[in-house]
């Protein structure tokens, strides 16, 4: 997940097929970056059951889980996977996210805004260093997955 606590910091950030099919994939990604932040990896697709169970794995005992591993892999919608990069970008995306209940998302939060059911609230954002890590290694684990580069670099366009 980049180094913490500097520029390269990464985090693991998806839009689930709820968030896909109800075409906020342009909101989500303009608020990134907007925010400040930098893609450095996506990719849209329609997870495999394992991947999900993977990616999911700490909640496998919970009641929810079976239901919420066959909503991101019923292919009714794929989700798009991305990286995103820069300062704090862990903490900072999920303050941009909102709560998990999108009755308790602070408004102006994306959960908030576009989200009224826990079960199909829009975004998946890694919640600590440790599951950016796990959760970037899954879903971009080959070589060449991630591109570092340079914004804003305006000798390009003169
Ligand atoms: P969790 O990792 O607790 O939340 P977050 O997505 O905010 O990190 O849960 C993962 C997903 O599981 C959550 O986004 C929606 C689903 N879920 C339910 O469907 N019911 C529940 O009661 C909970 C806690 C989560």
């Amino acid at each position: 997940a980049g180094r913490k606590g500097t520029e390269s910091e990464r985090t693991f950030i998806m839009v689930k097929p709820d968030g896909v099919t109800r075409g906020l994939v342009g909101e989500i990604i303009s608020r990134f970056e907007k925010r400040g932040y930098k893609l450095v990896a996506i990719k849209s697709l329609v997870p495999s059951r394992q991947l999900a169970e993977q990616h999911y794995g700490d909640l496998r005992t919970r009641p929810f889980f079976k239901g919420l591993v066959n909503y991101i892999t019923s292919g009714k919608a794929p989700v798009v996977a991305m990286v995103w990069e820069g300062r704090d970008v862990i903490r900072q995306s999920r303050a941009m996210i909102g709560a998990t209940n999108p009755l308790e998302a602070v408004p102006g939060t994306i959960r908030h805004a576009f989200s009224i059911s826990i079960g199909r609230n829009v975004i998946h954002g890694s919640d600590s260093f440790d599951s950016a890590e796990k959760e970037i290694g899954l879903w971009f684990g080959k070589p060449g997955d991630l591109v570092s580069w340079e914004p804003v670099n305006w000798n390009w366009i003169m």
